[in-house]
């Protein structure tokens, strides 16, 4: 996450209402998964939420269930001119964007989990132009408004394999997997989660962290890769289990 500058609102106590009260936030991918939680999350404390998304019959149903302070509208964060409108008129509309989440990604290969030998060049080069350049585009026109603001939080979803391994949410994502990759995946989550015993990572878990970095609470955070990964990355089980083997 990057934080443009710190907020001067005082932080909010426990009690004292949602954390984020009258921000305006926009999520893309919010109309699935991590995005779409934390669509229910942020409005659910007190955000202006604009869903931006390709999947309009989803990203309508939200934004129709949660009311007036959620709308959603067609996205392609691939496309500039899409991405430069939505943050213009999320603008024109609430007068200010406190919170730009770049979340929308996909995984578009045949087999997610397979040989690079398998991977289609094609293959990589959608997946970079959605979830690398389009959090580019998201970051560089969220910063055009939010630098004279002095004041804006952008926010990306990355994945844990960026540092060590695997880490798997349940999401629609996952439900793309080929029946053979999600039974290694579940293998995956039941041996080699973190050190938080019996839990598995849920779309709600991201969620939290994204609602904590948006926040007050967060206000001198800034650069932070922060991992939602139950330790896995620094405890490698891998070692833990293979000491136990040793150990008896
Ligand atoms: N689920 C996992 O295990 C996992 C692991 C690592 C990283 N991630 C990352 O988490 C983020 C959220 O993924 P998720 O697991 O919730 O998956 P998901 O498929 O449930 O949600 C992704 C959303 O992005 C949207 N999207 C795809 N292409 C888009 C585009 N061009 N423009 C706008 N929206 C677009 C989809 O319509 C969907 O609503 C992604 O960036 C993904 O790379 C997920």
């Amino acid at each position: 996450m990057l934080r443009i500058a710190p907020t001067s609102k005082p932080q909010l106590q426990p009690g004292e209402g949602g954390w984020l009260d009258g921000k305006v936030a926009i999520i893309t991918g919010g109309a699935s998964g991590i995005g779409a939680s934390t669509v229910h999350l942020f409005h659910e404390h007190g955000a202006n939420v604009v869903i931006a998304d390709v999947q309009d019959n989803l990203g309508q149903e939200i934004a129709d269930k949660l009311g007036k302070n959620v709308s959603y509208i067609h996205c392609d964060v691939t496309n500039e001119d899409d991405i430069c409108n939505r943050i213009d008129t999320t603008v024109a509309k609430h007068g200010q964007l406190d919170i730009m989440y770049n979340n929308a990604g996909i995984i578009d290969c045949p087999s997610p989990l397979g040989r690079i030998l398998d991977t289609k060049k094609s293959d990589l080069e959608r997946t970079i132009s959605v979830n690398l350049v389009g959090s580019f585009l998201g970051a560089k026109h969220a910063a055009r408004v939010m630098v004279p603001q002095r004041k804006g939080c952008i926010l990306f979803t990355s994945a844990a394999t960026a540092i060590a391994g695997i880490s798997i949410v349940g999401t629609g994502m996952s439900s793309e997997m080929s029946e053979s990759d999600k039974s290694q995946a579940e293998d995956a989550l039941s041996n080699l989660v973190g050190n938080l015993k019996g839990q598995i990572l849920k779309a709600e878990d991201v969620a939290r962290a994204a609602l904590y970095l948006a926040s007050d609470e967060a206000n001198y955070i800034s650069g932070l890769n922060l991992l939602v990964d139950g330790g896995y990355s620094v405890v490698n089980p891998n070692m833990v289990n293979i000491f136990s083997a040793f150990m008896g």
